[in-house]
Protein backbone atom coordinates (compact mmCIF):
# COMPACT_ATOMS: atom_id res chain seq x y z
CA UNK A 1 0.00 0.00 0.00
CA UNK A 2 1.17 3.79 -0.98
CA UNK A 3 2.22 6.53 1.69
CA UNK A 4 -0.57 8.51 2.35
CA UNK A 5 -0.10 12.44 2.71
CA UNK A 6 -1.54 12.59 5.93
CA UNK A 7 -1.02 16.34 6.43
CA UNK A 8 -3.54 16.97 3.84
CA UNK A 9 -6.33 16.54 6.69
CA UNK A 10 -6.39 19.03 8.66
CA UNK A 11 -8.26 17.58 11.46
CA UNK A 12 -8.40 14.03 12.80
CA UNK A 13 -12.02 13.21 12.11
CA UNK A 14 -10.94 13.68 8.29
CA UNK A 15 -8.57 11.09 8.83
CA UNK A 16 -10.77 8.57 10.39
CA UNK A 17 -13.80 9.05 7.90
CA UNK A 18 -10.64 8.30 5.45
CA UNK A 19 -9.74 5.37 7.21
CA UNK A 20 -13.52 4.10 7.89
CA UNK A 21 -13.43 4.31 3.61
CA UNK A 22 -10.23 1.67 3.11
CA UNK A 23 -10.88 -2.21 2.40
CA UNK A 24 -11.47 -4.43 5.54
CA UNK A 25 -8.15 -6.70 5.78
CA UNK A 26 -9.51 -10.03 6.04
CA UNK A 27 -6.74 -12.05 8.15
CA UNK A 28 -6.71 -15.56 7.21
CA UNK A 29 -3.94 -18.48 8.20
CA UNK A 30 -2.60 -18.54 4.68
CA UNK A 31 -2.04 -14.41 5.01
CA UNK A 32 -0.94 -14.53 8.64
CA UNK A 33 1.46 -17.07 7.86
CA UNK A 34 3.21 -15.34 4.67
CA UNK A 35 3.28 -12.10 7.16
CA UNK A 36 5.05 -14.25 9.96
CA UNK A 37 7.33 -15.70 7.04
CA UNK A 38 8.26 -12.28 5.63
CA UNK A 39 9.10 -11.31 8.83
CA UNK A 40 11.85 -14.36 9.37
CA UNK A 41 12.83 -13.86 5.89
CA UNK A 42 13.59 -10.08 6.87
CA UNK A 43 14.82 -11.61 10.00
CA UNK A 44 17.76 -13.86 8.04
CA UNK A 45 18.61 -11.19 5.31
CA UNK A 46 19.40 -8.59 8.38
CA UNK A 47 21.73 -11.27 10.16
CA UNK A 48 23.23 -12.18 6.77
CA UNK A 49 24.21 -8.80 6.17
CA UNK A 50 25.13 -7.49 9.27
CA UNK A 51 22.17 -5.03 9.15
CA UNK A 52 20.62 -3.34 11.75
CA UNK A 53 17.29 -1.99 11.63
CA UNK A 54 13.87 -1.92 13.66
CA UNK A 55 12.16 -5.51 12.25
CA UNK A 56 10.45 -5.39 15.34
CA UNK A 57 8.85 -2.33 17.90
CA UNK A 58 6.89 -2.48 20.35
CA UNK A 59 5.03 0.72 20.14
CA UNK A 60 2.53 2.62 22.72
CA UNK A 61 -0.59 4.25 21.21
CA UNK A 62 -1.82 5.90 24.42
CA UNK A 63 -0.87 6.79 28.18
CA UNK A 64 -4.55 6.11 29.46
CA UNK A 65 -5.45 2.84 31.00
CA UNK A 66 -8.47 2.06 32.41
CA UNK A 67 -6.78 -0.17 35.06
CA UNK A 68 -4.25 1.20 38.07
CA UNK A 69 -2.13 -2.31 38.21
CA UNK A 70 -0.49 -1.74 41.54
CA UNK A 71 3.12 -2.66 39.59
CA UNK A 72 3.10 -1.31 36.34
CA UNK A 73 5.87 0.09 35.18
CA UNK A 74 4.41 2.66 32.94
CA UNK A 75 1.96 4.16 35.86
CA UNK A 76 -0.25 4.73 32.51
CA UNK A 77 -3.64 4.64 34.72
CA UNK A 78 -1.77 7.81 36.19
CA UNK A 79 -0.65 9.41 33.58
CA UNK A 80 -1.81 12.75 32.91
CA UNK A 81 0.03 13.22 29.30
CA UNK A 82 -1.63 13.94 25.60
CA UNK A 83 -1.85 11.22 23.34
CA UNK A 84 -0.52 10.63 19.40
CA UNK A 85 -3.52 11.93 17.27
CA UNK A 86 -4.81 9.72 14.50
CA UNK A 87 -2.65 11.37 12.05
CA UNK A 88 0.55 11.33 14.49
CA UNK A 89 -0.14 7.53 15.01
CA UNK A 90 -0.59 7.16 11.22
CA UNK A 91 2.57 8.64 10.26
CA UNK A 92 4.56 6.54 13.30
CA UNK A 93 3.26 3.59 11.49
CA UNK A 94 4.10 4.72 8.12
CA UNK A 95 7.81 5.51 8.66
CA UNK A 96 8.26 2.54 10.88
CA UNK A 97 7.72 0.55 7.81
CA UNK A 98 10.22 2.53 5.52
CA UNK A 99 12.57 1.49 8.20
CA UNK A 100 12.24 -2.17 7.82
CA UNK A 101 9.60 -2.40 10.79
CA UNK A 102 7.76 -6.26 9.82
CA UNK A 103 6.28 -7.43 13.31
CA UNK A 104 4.87 -4.73 15.33
CA UNK A 105 3.31 -5.01 19.04
CA UNK A 106 1.18 -2.36 20.20
CA UNK A 107 -0.16 -2.06 23.17
CA UNK A 108 -0.82 1.17 25.38
CA UNK A 109 -2.11 1.87 28.65
CA UNK A 110 -5.14 0.01 27.21
CA UNK A 111 -5.26 0.72 23.58
CA UNK A 112 -9.12 0.12 23.57
CA UNK A 113 -9.45 3.31 25.03
CA UNK A 114 -8.60 4.57 21.56
CA UNK A 115 -11.78 5.78 19.51
CA UNK A 116 -9.52 4.90 16.48
CA UNK A 117 -7.99 1.49 17.44
CA UNK A 118 -9.63 -0.57 14.99
CA UNK A 119 -9.05 1.63 12.28
CA UNK A 120 -5.31 1.71 12.96
CA UNK A 121 -4.84 -2.06 12.77
CA UNK A 122 -6.87 -2.12 9.80
CA UNK A 123 -4.42 0.44 8.50
CA UNK A 124 -1.29 -1.48 9.98
CA UNK A 125 -2.34 -4.61 8.48
CA UNK A 126 -3.23 -2.95 4.91
CA UNK A 127 0.56 -1.98 4.96
CA UNK A 128 1.65 -5.77 5.33
CA UNK A 129 2.45 -5.52 9.14
CA UNK A 130 2.37 -8.90 11.47
CA UNK A 131 0.94 -7.44 14.33
CA UNK A 132 0.30 -8.58 18.04
CA UNK A 133 -1.72 -6.75 20.47
CA UNK A 134 -1.87 -6.75 24.01
CA UNK A 135 -4.65 -5.65 26.10
CA UNK A 136 -6.04 -5.96 29.83
CA UNK A 137 -9.29 -7.64 28.16
CA UNK A 138 -11.99 -5.18 29.41
CA UNK A 139 -12.85 -3.84 26.35
CA UNK A 140 -12.64 -7.17 24.18
CA UNK A 141 -16.18 -8.66 24.17
CA UNK A 142 -17.41 -4.73 23.01
CA UNK A 143 -14.48 -4.13 20.37
CA UNK A 144 -14.26 -7.68 19.16
CA UNK A 145 -15.35 -6.67 15.45
CA UNK A 146 -11.94 -4.02 15.47
CA UNK A 147 -9.55 -6.70 16.74
CA UNK A 148 -10.20 -9.30 14.40
CA UNK A 149 -7.68 -8.54 11.55
CA UNK A 150 -4.81 -8.93 14.04
CA UNK A 151 -2.26 -11.75 14.05
CA UNK A 152 -1.80 -12.73 18.07
CA UNK A 153 -3.46 -11.07 20.83
CA UNK A 154 -2.07 -11.00 24.36
CA UNK A 155 -4.59 -10.98 27.43
CA UNK A 156 -3.08 -10.43 30.95
CA UNK A 157 -4.07 -12.40 33.88
CA UNK A 158 -1.98 -13.42 36.66
CA UNK A 159 -3.62 -16.00 38.06
CA UNK A 160 -6.83 -17.12 40.17
CA UNK A 161 -9.15 -14.54 40.56
CA UNK A 162 -7.88 -13.50 44.09
CA UNK A 163 -4.86 -12.87 43.59
CA UNK A 164 -4.98 -11.61 39.67
CA UNK A 165 -7.64 -8.92 40.87
CA UNK A 166 -5.36 -8.18 44.27
CA UNK A 167 -2.82 -6.42 41.87
CA UNK A 168 -5.23 -5.76 38.88
CA UNK A 169 -7.71 -4.70 40.23
CA UNK A 170 -11.26 -5.94 40.86
CA UNK A 171 -13.20 -7.32 38.17
CA UNK A 172 -10.52 -7.47 36.02
CA UNK A 173 -10.06 -11.70 36.22
CA UNK A 174 -13.71 -11.82 34.88
CA UNK A 175 -12.86 -8.95 32.17
CA UNK A 176 -9.98 -11.07 31.25
CA UNK A 177 -11.31 -14.36 30.90
CA UNK A 178 -14.57 -13.41 28.91
CA UNK A 179 -11.59 -11.72 26.75
CA UNK A 180 -10.17 -14.85 26.41
CA UNK A 181 -13.61 -16.66 25.89
CA UNK A 182 -14.80 -14.10 22.83
CA UNK A 183 -11.19 -14.17 21.28
CA UNK A 184 -11.21 -18.29 21.20
CA UNK A 185 -14.77 -17.91 19.51
CA UNK A 186 -13.47 -15.49 17.22
CA UNK A 187 -10.43 -18.45 16.45
CA UNK A 188 -7.46 -15.34 17.19
CA UNK A 189 -4.41 -16.86 18.42
CA UNK A 190 -4.25 -16.17 22.20
CA UNK A 191 -1.06 -15.62 24.61
CA UNK A 192 -1.65 -14.97 28.61
CA UNK A 193 1.21 -12.93 29.90
CA UNK A 194 1.06 -13.49 33.97
CA UNK A 195 3.41 -10.99 35.87
CA UNK A 196 4.82 -13.18 38.52
CA UNK A 197 5.16 -11.60 41.94
CA UNK A 198 5.37 -12.77 45.48
CA UNK A 199 1.55 -12.90 45.71
CA UNK A 200 1.14 -15.29 42.76
CA UNK A 201 3.60 -17.82 42.04
CA UNK A 202 1.49 -20.66 44.07
CA UNK A 203 -1.02 -19.93 40.75
CA UNK A 204 1.15 -21.07 37.87
CA UNK A 205 -0.17 -24.17 37.38
CA UNK A 206 -3.61 -22.74 37.85
CA UNK A 207 -2.93 -20.76 34.35
CA UNK A 208 -0.68 -23.71 32.82
CA UNK A 209 -4.05 -26.15 33.33
CA UNK A 210 -6.18 -23.18 32.13
CA UNK A 211 -4.04 -22.61 29.27
CA UNK A 212 -4.52 -26.71 28.12
CA UNK A 213 -8.09 -26.17 29.12
CA UNK A 214 -8.78 -22.71 26.77
CA UNK A 215 -5.91 -23.55 24.09
CA UNK A 216 -3.32 -20.44 24.99
CA UNK A 217 0.24 -19.97 25.44
CA UNK A 218 1.13 -18.82 28.58
CA UNK A 219 4.14 -16.16 28.90
CA UNK A 220 5.39 -15.75 32.51
CA UNK A 221 7.29 -12.95 33.13
CA UNK A 222 9.13 -12.11 36.62
CA UNK A 223 8.02 -8.42 37.92
CA UNK A 224 10.25 -6.09 36.32
CA UNK A 225 11.98 -3.74 39.05
CA UNK A 226 11.32 -0.44 37.20
CA UNK A 227 12.43 3.34 39.10
CA UNK A 228 9.00 3.26 41.24
CA UNK A 229 8.40 -0.05 42.40
CA UNK A 230 9.92 0.10 45.46
CA UNK A 231 7.65 3.26 46.45
CA UNK A 232 4.58 1.38 44.92
CA UNK A 233 4.95 -2.32 45.96
CA UNK A 234 8.54 -3.53 47.19
CA UNK A 235 5.93 -6.21 48.50
CA UNK A 236 6.09 -7.90 45.79
CA UNK A 237 9.55 -8.27 44.70
CA UNK A 238 11.04 -11.22 45.06
CA UNK A 239 14.43 -12.38 46.50
CA UNK A 240 17.45 -14.02 44.03
CA UNK A 241 16.51 -17.85 45.42
CA UNK A 242 12.68 -16.94 44.87
CA UNK A 243 13.14 -15.85 41.32
CA UNK A 244 15.46 -18.57 40.44
CA UNK A 245 13.41 -21.12 42.29
CA UNK A 246 10.39 -19.51 40.40
CA UNK A 247 11.82 -20.06 36.92
CA UNK A 248 12.74 -23.16 37.48
CA UNK A 249 9.22 -24.40 38.44
CA UNK A 250 8.39 -22.60 34.91
CA UNK A 251 11.22 -24.80 33.48
CA UNK A 252 9.23 -27.90 35.35
CA UNK A 253 5.67 -27.27 33.82
CA UNK A 254 7.12 -26.72 30.46
CA UNK A 255 8.80 -29.99 31.19
CA UNK A 256 5.56 -31.76 31.86
CA UNK A 257 4.15 -30.48 28.68
CA UNK A 258 2.20 -27.69 29.56
CA UNK A 259 1.84 -24.66 26.59
CA UNK A 260 4.28 -22.06 28.14
CA UNK A 261 5.91 -19.36 25.55
CA UNK A 262 9.23 -19.88 26.82
CA UNK A 263 11.67 -22.76 25.36
CA UNK A 264 14.19 -24.77 27.52
CA UNK A 265 17.42 -23.00 27.08
CA UNK A 266 15.80 -19.43 27.63
CA UNK A 267 14.66 -20.44 30.96
CA UNK A 268 17.98 -22.20 31.83
CA UNK A 269 20.02 -18.65 30.65
CA UNK A 270 17.86 -17.37 33.75
CA UNK A 271 18.36 -19.84 36.50
CA UNK A 272 22.63 -19.68 35.28
CA UNK A 273 22.51 -16.07 35.16
CA UNK A 274 25.97 -15.13 36.87
CA UNK A 275 24.52 -12.40 38.65
CA UNK A 276 22.09 -11.65 41.17
CA UNK A 277 19.21 -10.61 39.27
CA UNK A 278 18.93 -6.66 40.39
CA UNK A 279 21.70 -6.88 37.98
CA UNK A 280 19.38 -7.37 35.56
CA UNK A 281 22.20 -7.13 32.57
CA UNK A 282 25.66 -6.89 31.50
CA UNK A 283 27.33 -3.87 29.03
CA UNK A 284 30.07 -3.86 26.45
CA UNK A 285 32.19 -3.41 29.80
CA UNK A 286 31.78 -7.06 30.72
CA UNK A 287 32.40 -8.59 26.91
CA UNK A 288 35.11 -11.00 27.91
CA UNK A 289 32.60 -12.41 30.62
CA UNK A 290 29.66 -12.70 28.13
CA UNK A 291 31.93 -14.60 26.00
CA UNK A 292 33.66 -16.98 28.51
CA UNK A 293 30.04 -17.48 30.39
CA UNK A 294 28.57 -18.05 27.00
CA UNK A 295 25.47 -15.33 27.73
CA UNK A 296 23.11 -15.29 25.03
CA UNK A 297 24.05 -12.18 22.88
CA UNK A 298 21.17 -9.35 22.76
CA UNK A 299 19.69 -7.76 19.75
CA UNK A 300 17.47 -5.28 21.68
CA UNK A 301 18.55 -1.90 20.41
CA UNK A 302 19.96 -3.11 17.09
CA UNK A 303 16.99 -5.31 15.38
CA UNK A 304 14.34 -4.56 18.49
CA UNK A 305 12.95 -0.81 20.05
CA UNK A 306 10.35 -0.16 22.19
CA UNK A 307 8.20 3.37 21.85
CA UNK A 308 6.66 5.04 24.79
CA UNK A 309 3.35 6.73 24.28
CA UNK A 310 5.18 9.75 25.43
CA UNK A 311 8.13 9.63 22.21
CA UNK A 312 10.53 8.17 24.35
CA UNK A 313 12.52 5.12 22.34
CA UNK A 314 14.36 2.70 24.45
CA UNK A 315 15.98 -0.59 23.79
CA UNK A 316 13.65 -2.59 26.19
CA UNK A 317 12.18 -1.67 29.01
CA UNK A 318 15.10 -2.02 31.42
CA UNK A 319 16.19 0.68 29.94
CA UNK A 320 13.50 2.87 30.46
CA UNK A 321 15.52 5.93 31.05
CA UNK A 322 13.45 9.85 31.03
CA UNK A 323 16.28 11.31 28.87
CA UNK A 324 16.07 8.40 26.38
CA UNK A 325 15.68 10.02 22.43
CA UNK A 326 12.52 11.25 21.62
CA UNK A 327 10.25 10.68 18.29
CA UNK A 328 8.51 13.90 19.10
CA UNK A 329 11.55 15.57 19.07
CA UNK A 330 14.02 13.88 16.46
CA UNK A 331 11.32 12.25 14.40
CA UNK A 332 11.43 8.65 14.84
CA UNK A 333 14.28 7.58 12.04
CA UNK A 334 16.92 10.14 14.24
CA UNK A 335 15.57 8.90 17.67
CA UNK A 336 15.66 5.15 16.70
CA UNK A 337 19.45 5.84 15.22
CA UNK A 338 20.60 7.67 18.59
CA UNK A 339 19.10 4.78 20.69
CA UNK A 340 21.10 2.08 18.47
CA UNK A 341 24.11 4.41 18.96
CA UNK A 342 23.84 5.05 23.00
CA UNK A 343 23.41 1.40 23.13
CA UNK A 344 25.90 -0.63 25.51
CA UNK A 345 23.27 -3.68 26.39
CA UNK A 346 24.88 -6.96 25.70
CA UNK A 347 23.17 -9.70 27.52
CA UNK A 348 20.70 -10.28 30.20
CA UNK A 349 18.37 -12.29 32.33
CA UNK A 350 14.61 -11.61 31.40
CA UNK A 351 12.87 -14.23 29.87
CA UNK A 352 10.67 -11.97 27.36
CA UNK A 353 13.82 -10.69 25.89
CA UNK A 354 16.12 -13.47 25.70
CA UNK A 355 13.11 -15.80 24.05
CA UNK A 356 13.24 -12.91 21.29
CA UNK A 357 17.09 -12.55 21.75
CA UNK A 358 17.90 -16.35 20.43
CA UNK A 359 15.19 -16.19 17.62
CA UNK A 360 17.50 -13.16 16.40
CA UNK A 361 20.90 -15.04 17.16
CA UNK A 362 19.00 -17.56 14.64
CA UNK A 363 19.46 -20.47 17.11
CA UNK A 364 18.83 -23.73 15.16
CA UNK A 365 16.63 -25.01 17.89
CA UNK A 366 15.10 -22.02 18.95
CA UNK A 367 14.32 -21.01 15.70
CA UNK A 368 12.47 -24.59 14.72
CA UNK A 369 10.45 -24.21 17.46
CA UNK A 370 9.54 -20.83 16.59
CA UNK A 371 8.77 -21.84 12.85
CA UNK A 372 6.02 -24.89 14.30
CA UNK A 373 5.00 -22.12 17.04
CA UNK A 374 4.28 -19.81 14.20
CA UNK A 375 2.11 -22.06 11.67
CA UNK A 376 0.49 -23.65 14.71
CA UNK A 377 -1.01 -20.01 16.03
CA UNK A 378 -1.44 -18.91 12.10
CA UNK A 379 -3.24 -21.75 11.03
CA UNK A 380 -5.77 -21.15 14.02
CA UNK A 381 -7.32 -17.98 12.06
CA UNK A 382 -10.32 -18.76 10.49
C1 LIG B 1 1.95 -2.29 30.30
S1 LIG B 1 0.79 -3.50 29.91
C2 LIG B 1 -0.06 -2.77 28.54
C3 LIG B 1 -1.16 -3.59 27.95
C4 LIG B 1 -2.43 -3.76 28.79
N1 LIG B 1 -2.82 -2.62 29.48
C5 LIG B 1 -2.24 -4.95 29.72
O1 LIG B 1 -2.26 -4.79 30.92
O2 LIG B 1 -2.11 -6.05 29.18
C6 LIG B 1 1.74 -4.82 29.13
C7 LIG B 1 2.11 -5.95 30.05
O3 LIG B 1 3.11 -5.52 30.96
C8 LIG B 1 2.89 -6.17 32.20
N2 LIG B 1 3.57 -5.41 33.26
C9 LIG B 1 3.23 -4.22 33.77
N3 LIG B 1 4.10 -3.86 34.73
C10 LIG B 1 5.02 -4.85 34.82
C11 LIG B 1 6.18 -5.06 35.60
N4 LIG B 1 6.58 -4.18 36.51
N5 LIG B 1 6.88 -6.20 35.41
C12 LIG B 1 6.49 -7.13 34.48
N6 LIG B 1 5.41 -6.96 33.70
C13 LIG B 1 4.68 -5.85 33.87
C14 LIG B 1 1.37 -6.16 32.32
O4 LIG B 1 0.91 -7.09 33.26
C15 LIG B 1 0.97 -6.49 30.90
O5 LIG B 1 0.91 -7.90 30.73
S1 LIG C 1 -3.85 -2.63 32.61
FE1 LIG C 1 -1.80 -2.69 31.70
S2 LIG C 1 -1.20 -0.57 31.29
FE2 LIG C 1 -3.02 -0.55 32.60
S3 LIG C 1 -2.17 -0.28 34.63
FE3 LIG C 1 -2.41 -2.48 34.27
S4 LIG C 1 -0.47 -3.23 33.42
FE4 LIG C 1 -0.49 -0.98 33.30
Amino acid sequence: MRNIEWDKFEKDNEVLEYLKNLPRYKNTAIKSTYRRAMFFLNLLYCRLFRLDKPLLVVLVTNNKCDLNCSYCYGSYGERKLKDYSTKELLKIIDQLKSLGCRLLTLHGGESLLRRDMGEIFNYAKLKGFCISFNTNGSLVSKKIGEIRCVDTVCVSMDGTEESNDKNRGKGCYKSAMNAIDVLRQNNIPIVVHATLTRDNTQDMEFLAKLAVEKKFRIQYSILYNHSTIQDKCANLIMSNAEIRETVKKILGLKKRGYPVYYTENVLNATIDWPFPYDKGFVTKKDDDLIKKLKLVPCYHGRLKYQIDADGRVVTCWAHDYPNAPNIKKLGVAKAIKECHDRNICKSCAFLANNEQNVLMQLNPRNVLNVLRTQVTEAIKIK
